[in-house]
């Protein structure tokens, strides 16, 4: 996580570049900003604790300036620790995504040497140990193999920008966390990821592992570890800047959950030939695989449900930092399907990098054009969801779980059935969005703002709908809330339940009612309250949110509602920006 800018060239307002950069990095962290210019032979550097969102910056002229927008992993959230980082004498800054894993060892041997530290950071150590390496002489010819030599000394997956205040250049280097420079005739950007840049050049260059850039009035790109000169091949990105707005909507999560009809109507109408294509590689394949994380993770396990029932295959399924134990029986007849919004999760896009080294194919279903899990994957799915602002994923995973029904349903011949269904999910959802229904919805919102926990519980399909259910109160009202398959409470979990304890239940009229309606009933003997969704009422349940009839669509107005459970339980709560949930990034790039 973390977003990281750079720029030099030829305009003099590089901080305020700078600035508008970051913020449209913010979702990669928001812990705190900071950016340095470069004044003279001397650099400047502004940092504050907190948002960037409506920062304005009081930094001098430069053409020059790197800065950073930060999701805490080694320090707290302070001043001192927000980016960039300086070596002693000031002159050295770095902007940094990622972790340094032997900071401490290098720490200790930089301090032994007299370097002076401030911050709690691994950062720090690479702006010593650039200092280190540039030497007492601080030769200008220096800084780009001290750049090369400092980085090459680092452990783990990092990408970072540095400054040298003697120089006009700054240098960009990365392995594993994602970079992409833009550029432009005499100006040059560097950014975490393109949607950054795009407003300013569509031509761009993605920088790959252990490959570094100097930006000045040209552009150099070395590969490490020698730092032997190599010719760049550039992209041009066909992509609008797209400056997502709210709209009449108070929050982006809000907005985006009503923009979720369109997003299933549009995978019902236009992906026909895509989930054809990923079918035919399923049915080919011998043995395949689903990585995602969090929600991603969520659509893969509705997946396997959907793949087993509908298309009677075995498509299995693993959270993508569980994968790289796994991955032993990978060959080059197996197929990997990465699922991600981002496209830049580390917990996925690593495993994938180890998966193509053994041959195998690797599907993507990503949300983000040009990002790394796109450029790794053979056989790429744009889950057309458009610009996703909120943290919190929502349009995103209710087309993951549109194209991934399409393609079972493509797999068993039942291609028509599934747009069907899916035309009738989004009508549905229109119908859960109207204010009638959400008046409903905030009743319970308001009950759930006053407990503790929550249990949710499905079977099938709707124990991966239950769990996304539980992530969507964890992340966006801070309400602790657990997901269960419905048969597993008697095993244990039951023993929690007492008078008054809140259980959603995911009933949809599919194989699962009977026996879920018992697991309710066994709740409620306990005292529980029983919260029902789905498509037929129950005297069990004291509260019901009901759902159309649609097959195993059902399952996309019934995350609609939780979605609109927790977003309105957040705000009963006083939380004051659903957007950006506390400790969370958009863009996980750490492991
Ligand atoms: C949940 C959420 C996260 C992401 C997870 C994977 O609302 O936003 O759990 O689903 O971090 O992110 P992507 O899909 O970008 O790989």
């Amino acid at each position: 996580m973390c977003g990281i800018f750079g720029y030099v060239g030829f305009k003099s307002n590089a901080a305020q570049i700078a600035l508008e950069g970051l913020k449209l990095l913010e979702y990669r962290g928001y812990d705190s900003w900071g950016v340095a210019v470069k004044l003279g032979k001397k650099l400047v550097v502004e940092k504050h604790i907190g948002k960037i969102t409506l920062a304005k910056t009081e930094l001098p002229k430069s053409s020059l300036g790197i800065g950073h927008t930060r999701w805490a992993t080694h320090g707290g959230v302070t001043i001192t620790n927000a980016h960039p980082h300086l070596d002693c004498s000031g002159e050295i800054a770095v902007v940094h995504n990622g972790i340094v894993e032997n900071f401490e060892d290098l720490k200790h041997e930089l301090v032994a040497k007299g370097h002076d530290f401030k911050s709690g950071t691994d950062t720090e150590v690479i702006a010593h140990l650039i200092e280190d390496y540039i030497g007492k002489e601080r030769s200008l010819q220096g800084f780009a193999s001290s750049v090369r030599d400092a980085f090459n000394r680092l452990k783990g997956l990092s990408a970072i920008v540095v400054a040298y205040a003697p120089s006009s250049e700054i240098i960009a280097v990365k392995t594993g966390s994602p970079l992409v420079v833009g550029v432009l005739k005499n100006e040059l950007f560097v950014a975490s990821d393109a949607s950054a840049i795009v407003q300013h050049t569509k031509k761009v260059l993605f920088l790959e592992d252990r490959q570094m850039v100097i930006l000045g009035k040209k552009l150099q790109l070395l590969r490490l570890p020698e730092g032997k000169q190599i010719i760049p091949i550039f992209h041009t990105i066909n992509w609008e800047f797209a400056k997502a707005q709210k709209g009449k909507h108070k929050h982006f999560l809000l907005k985006e959950i009503h923009e979720q009809p369109k997003v299933i109507e549009n995978i019902a109408l236009h992906y026909i030939e895509e989930t054809q294509q990923l079918s035919k590689l399923i049915t080919d394949a011998f043995g395949t695989f689903m990585l995602g994380c969090g929600s991603a993770s969520y659509a893969a396990l509705a997946g396997t449900y959907l793949f087993s029932r509908i298309a009677k295959k075995h498509v299995n399924f693993s959270i993508g930092s569980e994968f790289t134990y796994l991955e032993d029986y990978l060959t080059p007849e197996s197929l990997l399907i990465a699922i991600s919004q981002s496209g830049e999760t580390i917990d996925v896009v690593e495993p994938v990098e180890k998966a193509k080294k053994k041959g195998s194919q690797i599907a993507a279903l990503v949300n983000v054009l040009g990002s790394t899990l796109y450029r790794q994957a053979n056989h790429k799915i744009l889950l057309g969801a458009g610009v996703e602002k909120a943290v919190i994923s929502t349009k995103s995973f209710i087309a993951m779980i549109s194209v991934l029904l399409l393609t079972a349903y493509t797999m068993a011949k039942r291609q028509n059935e599934a747009q069907e269904m899916l035309r009738l999910a989004a009508n549905n959802i229109r119908l859960i969005l109207q204010d009638s229904y959400v008046k409903h919805i905030k009743t319970l919102s308001k009950k759930l703002s006053r407990t503790q926990y929550v249990f949710v519980i499905g079977r099938g399909l709707s124990y991966a709908i239950a769990l996304e259910t539980t992530l969507k109160l964890k992340e966006t009202s801070y309400t602790h809330a657990e997901g269960f398959a419905g048969g597993e409470l008697k095993h244990g979990v039951i023993a929690l339940i007492e008078k008054g304890t809140p259980c959603i239940v995911i009933a949809p009229q599919d194989e699962t009612y009977n026996e879920i309606i018992s697991n309710a009933q066994q709740i409620k003997a306990r005292g529980g309250y029983i919260v029902g969704i789905g498509s037929r009422k129950n005297d069990v349940f004291d509260l019901f949110f009901e759902t159309a009839d649609v097959g195993d669509a059902t399952m996309l107005p019934q995350v609609v509602i939780a979605q609109l459970i927790a977003y309105y339980t957040a705000l009963a709560k006083g939380i004051s920006d659903p957007d950006k949930p506390r400790n969370l990034a958009k863009s996980v790039t750490v492991k």
